[in-house]
């Protein structure tokens, strides 16, 4: 399977410093979500576009669960896999796009996409995850959502600097999911809960890598009363 990989500086400038918990309100936030939920020891969890896999070593870790992690950059694979072979953890990392991901139906009681899906065809992915889910199972996800419509120059700046393939409401959202056959659709919003990201540096970090850093940093602020997140909980 051919693995497409976006055009998006965001994600290299992610992959090059290899930010670990890069989704508003980082791993603090995760932790709070996952305490809602009911988790076993014989728990099947997916993190979808796991990064460098902060999350699924920290679900691996503090359930005991059987977790798998899958990315599209090579880069990230190779951060997540180090990780979680320095903390001798057995959580399977696998180099896939979320539109098709090489595991079987049903296979998951929990799947986690943490700022991955804007990236990806929605739908697609959406449909995967349902696929991949089984009876019962919860999908959870912390996704940028935008407050309203944005106008055509706008949309493309940001489309084009992160690479999103498309940018949504919650109302949009609330479409994709029902759409693919999710049930029981909540949407909650923290803004309170902050964390620190993990750094797994690259060795060759172009200095275009901080340039692109600091436009991150103009985009949010140039959109703060717009481009927020939501997290999303359904189930199957
Ligand atoms: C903003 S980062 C979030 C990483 C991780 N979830 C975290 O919170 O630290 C987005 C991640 O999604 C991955 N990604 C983007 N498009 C993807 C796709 N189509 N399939 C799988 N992963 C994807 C990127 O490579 C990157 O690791």
């Amino acid at each position: 399977m051919g693995v497409l990989i976006q055009n998006s500086k965001y994600l290299d400038f992610l992959t090059k410093l290899g930010i670990g918990g890069a989704h508003p309100g980082g791993i603090n936030l995760t932790k709070e979500i996952f305490k809602k939920e009911t988790i076993k020891k014989s728990s099947r969890i997916l993190d979808v576009g796991c990064g460098t896999g902060q999350t699924a070593a920290y679900l691996a870790y503090k359930y005991g669960a059987y977790v798998t992690g899958i990315d599209i950059s090579p880069i990230m694979v190779a951060k997540a896999k180090r990780r979680i072979e320095k903390k001798h953890l057995a959580v399977n990392i696998i180099h896939c796009s979320v539109e098709e991901i090489p595991l079987p139906d049903s296979d998951f009681d929990f799947v986690i996409s943490e700022s991955v899906l804007s990236f990806a065809n929605k739908p697609r992915a959406l449909k995967e995850i349902f696929r991949l889910l089984k009876t019962g199972g919860r999908f959870v996800a912390i996704e940028q959502t935008i407050n309203y419509p944005l106008k055509e120059d706008e949309e493309t700046e940001i489309k084009e600097f992160y690479g999103f393939d498309s940018l949504s409401t919650k109302k949009d959202w609330v479409t994709f999911f029902r759409e693919a056959g999710f049930e029981h659709i909540r949407i909650q919003k923290n803004t309170a809960i902050h964390s620190v990201p993990d750094f797994h540096y690259s060795e060759d970090i172009a200095p275009e890598i901080y340039e692109i850093m600091q436009k991150h940093f103009e985009l949010i602020f140039k959109y703060q009363g717009n481009l927020g997140y939501r997290i999303y909980t359904c189930t199957k």
